[in-house]
């Protein structure tokens, strides 16, 4: 079947199998392998992106199911002024160790501060609740969410 996707600003059409996963077009269809496909079970979040600006793991979504929608992924977190603020915090407060479960992260932490600017450290931990990170112990993420947070109220 064809099917019409935005991602990160840019429409992409293909013709894809009806099975075929958001995460695989993605990454095998449109090279966007920023976002990570971690166990296919919906478990480790690693595939999370945004589908119309609502976090989604992208391996329990179709990509048929994506058809005329928005996506933004990691690699659209980036702006013409640099880094998103969540990507440099994470720099700054080592939020990340082996990095795989980073992209959900981020993309999961940018979501979160877009609508809670100002969120407690539960609300942090209540939103990465469906990401996984087998390295970090949780504090590093936490700490540059936190961070994240502070620097744009900040700028503000
Ligand atoms: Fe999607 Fe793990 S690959 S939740
Ligand atoms: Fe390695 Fe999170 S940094 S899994």
């Amino acid at each position: 079947m064809e099917i019409s996707v935005t991602v990160n600003g840019r429409e992409y059409t293909r013709v894809v199998e009806p099975r075929l996963l958001l995460v695989h077009l993605l990454r095998d269809e449109l090279g966007l392998t920023g976002t990570h496909w971690g166990c296919d079970t919906s478990n480790c979040g690693a595939c999370a992106v945004w589908l119309d600006e609502i976090p989604v793991k992208s391996c329990t979504v179709l990509a048929a199911q994506a058809d005329g929608h928005r996506v933004r992924t990691v690699e659209g977190l980036e702006g013409p002024a640099g880094l998103d603020q969540v990507q440099e915090s994470f720099v700054l407060c080592h939020g990340l160790q082996c990095g795989f479960c980073t992209p959900g992260m981020l993309m999961t932490a940018r979501w979160l501060l877009d609508h809670l600017p100002d969120p407690t450290e539960r609300q942090i931990r209540e939103a990465l609740s469906g990401q996984t990170c087998r390295c970090t112990g949780y504090e590093n993420v936490v700490r540059s969410i936190r961070h994240a947070a502070a620097s744009e109220r900040g700028a503000r």
